[in-house]
Order: structure tokens, then sequence, then C-alpha cells
């Protein structure tokens, strides 16, 4: 084999009925062979006597040599063919003409001088060239995906993705977990996101929820001794698509029985790092051990809860600084508690009143209300709330962020945690602006643990669990999980169970949530009362999560787990900015599949069969119904 790119297959031949060898096989010690490639037309050139073809397979490229002279029958059905016809090439590899070598592909040195052209199929013009590398119109990329999975770029993405599977499953194996496959017609396990639903036939007027993840099938593994379990997993949630999010997407789910938290941490850690060496041997891991940041350390520092250290631009905290000045908006904001937080952007003194504009810009879109400039020069510090904040402070302010001359301070004033989000977000875009990122090539794994257990929900008067409504609570706070009130059924927004922090614990890569997991609560007590402070009293708890529920009554192990997604990891890996690249037959923005032509109307009967009926189409004008 050709033992090169992602597509080697080691020792072994692929060698088949319709061919000897592959089309990225053949090298200068093959001269003189009697070979068969089969593989599509990728270029044909037309030069009278002689045609030339790239026959081409995911292996690569042979040039083919078709002389009428020595094969007038080859030559006459050469003629005929197009690009991505499927050909059968049967010849003898001869070196090529001296200077005519092409050192960009592995097989440059031969050529392969046909004796027989096989058409073994015809094809039409494709829509887009499959032979060029620039992006086509994405619509017709994925309604003819299964052209666009034949260009190189691609394909090799697929092929890394399962090279990523086949080392994800030989370090699991090694290590001690069991594969065990979960169904996908389950009930409900809200992980946040709307349900996908499946009605049943059955039991008309039933219906099966598609897993946005097997949290519970895996922790209900732990309970029937399993130990330590892993699957890559499929997990719908019917959500909005993002860049780093699909409506289907596939976890590496893993589930560990009698683990602290540290053993979780430690063995993902280990099983990342020998993955990444064995899959990208030439992407450097930028900090191992991996760095850890406590929740708040990463939100105060980097705005984030999925930081991006590859470059600094941190935060700093700015409420003394300014404290006592005549600005209101910064006196406002800190009188409610809030927080006043600013960052140098080195060498954006100058920015002009339109790229301000557009810095504001991204702050709102992240919920900011404004963002106040300062621009440092040599002369001095100029700034539209210069006048309130008065020149000694502004010295201050850019001295407390780090600021010199010709760098600009950029400050948001809101609530805790909104306030540095909003700046973080600013931040990264910045980073990638200004190309502050030292080493793109770099993996940069890092840890954020120790979140808040829950956030206060207004609209339902309740505490939500920040993450997983199974996450286990920080030893020593678990006697804060209590209400004010002493009924748990009636929490308020004060009560002690909103400073308890979880035993969760999210890995990232490069300013992405890579994966999220826990240490469970395995006590049937603590759950009931964790849950009760979410909002579920017993009778809505058994309903939604009695298996769980009562399997903790038989002999719950303590355990914990963590789901890494592996589209983001391949995208990532593969430096890609949407994990549609990585995903071989993905669905639109709008959830549809544009090749299948998913989601479709169904017959009329199928849907009595499920004694189930359309509502009339809802009009624009009319309301959504509540969620
Ligand atoms: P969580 O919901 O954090 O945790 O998901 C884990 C990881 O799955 C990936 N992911 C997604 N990828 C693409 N598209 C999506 N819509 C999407 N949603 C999530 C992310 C994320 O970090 N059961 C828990 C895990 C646990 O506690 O063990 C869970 O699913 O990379
Ligand atoms: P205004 O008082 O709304 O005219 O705002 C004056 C300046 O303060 C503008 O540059 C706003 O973008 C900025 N600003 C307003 N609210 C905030 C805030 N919460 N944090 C940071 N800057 C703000």
């Amino acid at each position: 084999m050709t033992g090169e790119g992602a597509g080697s297959t080691g020792e072994v031949s692929l060698a088949t009925a319709y061919r000897t060898h592959t089309c990225g096989e053949l090298r200068a010690s093959d001269v003189g062979r009697a070979v068969a490639l089969s593989g599509w037309v990728n270029r044909r050139r037309d030069m009278g006597q002689l045609i030339f073809i790239d026959l081409r397979d995911r292996h690569g490229l042979t040039q083919v040599v078709i002389d009428a002279a020595e094969s007038p029958e080859a030559h006459d059905m050469a003629t005929a063919v197009r690009n991505e016809f499927v050909l059968r090439v049967e010849g003898v590899v001869a070196k090529r003409l001296a200077g005519t070598e092409n050192a960009k592909l592995a097989t440059g040195d031969i050529e392969v001088r046909a004796k027989s052209v096989t058409v073994l199929s015809s094809a039409k013009t494709p829509p887009f060239p499959i032979n060029e590398t620039d992006n086509a119109d994405e619509t017709l990329r994925l309604k003819y995906r299964y052209l666009d999975l034949r260009r190189e770029q691609i394909n090799h993405r697929l092929v890394l993705r399962s090279k990523l599977l086949k080392a994800l499953s030989e370090v699991h194996h090694a290590n001690g977990f069991v594969e065990v496959e979960t169904p996908i017609l389950i009930k409900s396990t809200p992980e946040g996101a709307r349900d996908f639903i499946v009605p049943s036939r059955l039991q008309p007027g039933n219906i099966y929820a598609l897993p946005q993840s097997p949290q519970q099938l895996k922790q209900l593994l732990m309970v029937a001794g399993f130990d330590r379990y892993y699957q890559i997993a499929h997990c719908m949630r019917d959500e909005d698509m993002r860049a780093d999010r699909g409506p289907e997407f596939t976890q590496l789910d893993i589930e560990m029985s009698f683990v602290s938290q540290e053993d979780v941490m430690s063995f993902v850690e280990r099983m990342i790092i020998e993955v990444s060496r064995q899959v990208v041997p030439d992407r450097p891991i930028r900090a191992v051990p991996f760095p850890r940041f406590a929740y708040r350390e990463a939100i105060d520092r980097y705005g984030s809860d999925k930081p991006d250290i590859r470059f600094g631009m941190e935060l700093h905290d700015l409420g003394e600084v300014v404290a006592g000045s005549d600005f209101g908006v910064f006196n406002s904001v800190l009188a409610d508690g809030g927080r006043v937080v600013g960052m140098a952007a080195p060498g954006l003194g100058g920015a002009s009143r339109s790229e301000i504009a557009d810095l504001t810009e991204i702050a709102k879109r992240a919920g900011a209300k404004g963002l106040v400039h300062l621009s440092v020069g040599d002369e001095g510090i100029t700034s539209p709330v210069l006048k309130f904040i008065g020149e000694s402070r502004a010295q201050q302010i850019a001295e407390t962020v780090g600021a010199g001359p010709g760098d600009l301070v950029l400050i948001v004033a809101d609530a805790d945690i909104h306030a540095q989000e909003a700046l973080g977000d600013v931040r990264v875009e910045l980073g990638h602006r200004l190309n502050l990122i030292e080493d793109p090539n770099e993996l940069s794994y890092l840890w954020v643990y120790s979140f808040p257990m829950y956030k206060w929900d207004a609209d339902n008067n309740r505490w939500d669990a920040t993450h997983n409504p199974f996450s286990g609570v920080n030893p020593e706070d678990e006697s804060l999980l209590v209400t004010t009130s002493g009924d748990p059924a009636k929490p308020s927004p004060g009560d002690p169970a909103g400073q308890a922090r979880a035993l969760q614990h999210d890995i990232v890569l490069n300013g992405w949530e890579l994966g999220g997991g826990s240490i469970r609560i395995h006590r049937h007590d603590l759950l009931a009362r964790s849950f009760a402070l979410q909002g579920h009293g017993q009778e809505a708890a058994q309903a939604k999560f009695g298996a769980v529920l009562d399997a903790f009554e038989y002999g719950a192990p303590p355990h914990g787990g963590i789901a890494l997604g592996i589209d983001r990891w391949i995208a990532l890996l593969t430096n890609q900015e949407n994990i549609r690249e990585v995903q071989a037959f993905p669905k639109t923005g709008s959830g549809t599949d544009l090749m299948l032509g998913a989601p479709s109307p169904v017959e009329i009967p199928q849907l009595t069969e499920l004694g189930l009926a359309l509502a009339p189409p809802r009009t624009k004008s009319e309301p959504k119904p509540a969620s």
C-alpha cells in the first residue's frame, strides 16, 4: 500500500477482481508490472494520438496514457469517456519521460500505458467540479453529498474521523471499558433541548423520545454493575443550528463506577492525549497536564466558561478604580452589585469610529448594553466618557488593564458574569482578528470545573441544573441544598442552593466546549432533594426519572462520567469552522436533508395508523403554541 495520507491501510492489499492496485499505490519500483486499476476519471486530456487520463480513487491519482498506436481499441474507448466515468484500465507501469514527473503526486514518477479500457459506468456532468478544491455552493454540495464526498479534502476528514473512532475503541477496551449500545426509542432524558419524538403505532397517543444523550441509561448500566461503559452514541436534539451544533450529532459517552472526579478527569485526560497523538501526531498539545480553571476563574479572567487561552488579553476588574466617578452607567451597575470589567486591545488605539461600532455590536449581541472605549495615545487618553471619569481615573484604568500607548481599552458594565461574558465575546473575536493566537496548530485542551449547581429560573420559580439534573454536589456544599423557606418545594432566588458547587467538569479545546460530565448523585435521598430544588416534586420526579430513582433503591455504586462531542472534536482537529464539514450526511440550518429530501410529508393512512391527525398549517400571524 501507499502508506501515505489518512487513507493508508498499512500492509493490507486492496486487490480485487477489478484491480491489482489502488490509484495511489504504484511507484517507480513497479515499472514493468502488468496492472489493473479501477476508478473515476478525474481529468482527461486529448492530444490526438495520445489521451491522458488521471484515474482517481480515494487512495490517490494515477496517470493513464492511451496511445492509439499501441492500443487502438483502448484509444477508441478513451475518446468517448468524460470526467467522473468509472473505468477499469489494464496496462503496464512505465517510467514517466524525464522532466514530466509530478512531484506533487505520490504516483508521479510513473504512468500506466493502457492495453484496455473498460467503461464500468458513464456519468453526467457533475453539478460542481469534483477535481477542484474550492468550495462549491453549499446547497449543491449537500444535495449531491455523494459527489462532494468524492472530493479529497472532505474524504480525508471522514477517514480521520474513522481513525479517531478506531483509536477510541482501542483505548477504551484496553482500559477495561465495555461497549454497550443503548436504544434509540426511549423516554425523554432532558438535556436542556427539545426532544425529537416518535409516535407509537401499538400504543396510539403515546410517544417515544429520541435520546438527547444516553444519560439515564448509562447510569442504569452502572447500577447493573458494568463498572466502565463507553459508547459512540448518536444523539438528537431539536435545537437551532449553529456552527458547533446540529440536530444530530455523535458523542463519545463514558460512565465509570467507584470513581472520584479526579479519577474521571485523569482517565479522560490520558485518553485524550493518547488518541490525539495517534490521530493527529503533527499537532502538538499546548500544555500537559491540561490546565484547570475553576468556573469563577475562567469567567473572571477570560469571560467564558470555555476559555481560549492561546492568547492573553485577559479581563480585569475595574470596580475599585471606577467607584465614585461621575459616570452614571458604572455607578448604577456597581450599586446593583454588578461588575465593571475591562481589557486592553493591543495596537487598536487608533481604531476608527466604525471599528468601535463594530466591536460594540459584538458586545451587544452578547447581551451588553454598551461598550466604553478609551484610546491610549502618547499624549494621553481620549474617550467619549473622559469627562465623566476624569484624566487620572482613566490613567488608572489603563494601568489596571495593562494598556500602553497605541492600545485601546474596552469596558463593559453589567451584572456579574453577564459583563464578563459580553467582554469575553469581544475578546475572542479580537483574538482572531488580530491574529493573536501564537500557534494555530497547537491543541489547547483544558478543564473547567467547580461550576455552580443551579441557576435561578425566574420564569418557573425554581433552580435549574446548570448542566445535568443528576450532577453531584461538592461534598463541602451538601448542606447548601436547602431553601430559605425550609420547604424544598418553595425555592427562592436567595436560597443557599444558589451557592452550591457541582462536581461538574467540562473539557475545552481551542475555545470550544468539547465535552461535559460530572460525578452523579447516587444516593436516593440526596437526588430527591436536588430534584425538589429543580421543581420536580416527588410525583413529577417519579414520572420523569422513575427508572433511575427506583434503581437507586437497589444498590447504586458511586459513579460519574462525561460525554465528548465527536463532531466538534474532528472539526477542531481538521480546522473546520462548522461541524457539517465533518459529518457524512449533515442537515442544513433548517434541519433539512437536501439529498434524501427529509423531512417530508407522509400519507394520511400512515398518520391514522398512529392515531395522529395534522393540525391545519400555522399561518405566520398566529402565535406559536407555548412550548
Ligand atoms: P452535554 O449536553 O454537555 O452533556 O453534551 C456533551 C457534548 O456533546 C456535544 N454536543 C453537541 N455537538 C453537536 N451538536 C449538538 N447539538 C450538541 N450538543 C452537545 C458537545 C458537548 O460538550 N449526558 C451529558 C454528559 C454527561 O454528563 O456525562 C451530556 O450530554 O461537544
Ligand atoms: P449612553 O449613556 O447610553 O449614551 O452611553 C455612553 C457610552 O457608554 C456609550 O459608549 C455606550 O456604548 C456605553 N455604555 C452604555 N451602557 C454600558 C454598559 N452597561 N457597559 C459598558 N458601556 C456602556
